[in-house]
């Protein structure tokens, strides 16, 4: 088979958007570039890797199939690359690192000390919800993931570096603040509540809490970001179940309160996790160190200071 690795970069891009137009845009190419670039492909395989019905493309049977090698190819030719760049040392290196955006918060100022320190490392950041971490996880994209609870169906090294509690916000005026006791969790659930997206850990971890306490709460708004949420539950729209950390700045200056709710906080821990089998770079190496040791000195601050 004759092909090139551009061949199989822009495959996989494809694959994974299963859109030509898209993939022409991630990859910075024109579309019928894209399209030229599968059709050789096509061409040197023997066999049509993709369909399309009406507008939507679909990988045939054949392109599945080699999916899976473009990505065993394409992982192996990285490693070679990370390699050359661990003999080069740290500052030589790149990393590819995916973030629960609930994490973000926390994870900006390590990934901004980290490239300050290593300021030749090309790092590429990606920040999604748990869902899409844990397909990225699947497909072995991320050299380095920071999340929620790791899963358990996928063989991978994970190691908690803070913890982070869930709390109940309200705006500053809300009426429950003026409870003398804390607030139960019946109380609780008769607010409207504002949720994260299905897909979020975040909503996950909220749900489970009143699946365990057998209560639903009366009405529920979804929302897919952590700012809007603070945004919506400052107005006064309802309350709402957050990291402590996506809101430390918001409790700080007054713009929002922290209501005290029975069986709050909901201790979740934060983990930096990798696929077993990736073989860690020396940069990737370095930033999951880097991570372990902030995430820790962190806490030791906070708990100092309480
Ligand atoms: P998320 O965060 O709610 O942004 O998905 C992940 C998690 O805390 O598990």
């Amino acid at each position: 088979m004759h092909i090139t690795i551009r061949q199989l970069k822009v495959f996989e891009a494809v694959a994974g958007q299963l859109s030509y137009t898209k993939a022409a845009a991630e990859l910075h190419l024109t579309q019928p570039a894209v399209s030229m670039q599968i059709k050789q492909l096509e061409g040197a395989v023997g066999l049509p890797l993709f369909e399309v019905f009406g507008k939507k493309v679909y990988l045939t049977h054949a392109g599945n199939v080699f999916l899976v090698h473009a990505r065993r190819l394409l992982e192996q030719l990285r490693l070679a690359a990370e390699e050359m760049d661990a003999i080069k040392g740290i500052d030589g290196g790149s990393i590819k690192v995916s973030i629960a955006s609930t994490v973000n918060y926390f994870a900006a100022r390590l990934v901004a000390k980290f490239c300050q320190i290593h300021d030749m490392v090309r790092f590429s950041l990606e920040v999604t919800n748990r869902k899409t971490l844990l397909e990225r996880l699947e497909q072995n994209q991320p050299d380095i993931v920071l999340m929620g609870q790791p899963p358990s169906d996928l063989d991978v090294v994970a190691e908690p570096f803070m913890t982070n509690p869930l709390i109940v916000i309200a705006s500053t005026s809300h009426p429950l603040l003026a409870s003398k006791k804390p607030v139960s969790v019946k109380q609780l659930s008769a607010e409207r509540i504002i949720l994260r997206e299905p897909g979020s850990g975040t909503r996950d971890a909220v749900e489970r809490f009143f699946i365990d306490k057998e209560i639903s709460p009366v009405s529920q708004t979804v929302m897919t970001s952590n700012e809007a949420i603070k945004q919506t539950v400052e107005a006064g729209l309802g309350v709402a179940i957050v990291s402590i950390h996506t809101v430390e700045l918001e409790l700080a200056v007054g713009r929002l309160a922290h209501l005290d709710v029975q069986g709050f906080p909901i201790n979740r821990k934060w983990y930096v996790a990798h696929r077993s089998q990736k073989q860690l770079s020396a940069t990737a190496q370095a930033f999951r160190d880097f991570v372990l040791v902030e995430g820790r000195e962190y806490e030791k601050s906070l708990a100092q200071k309480s």
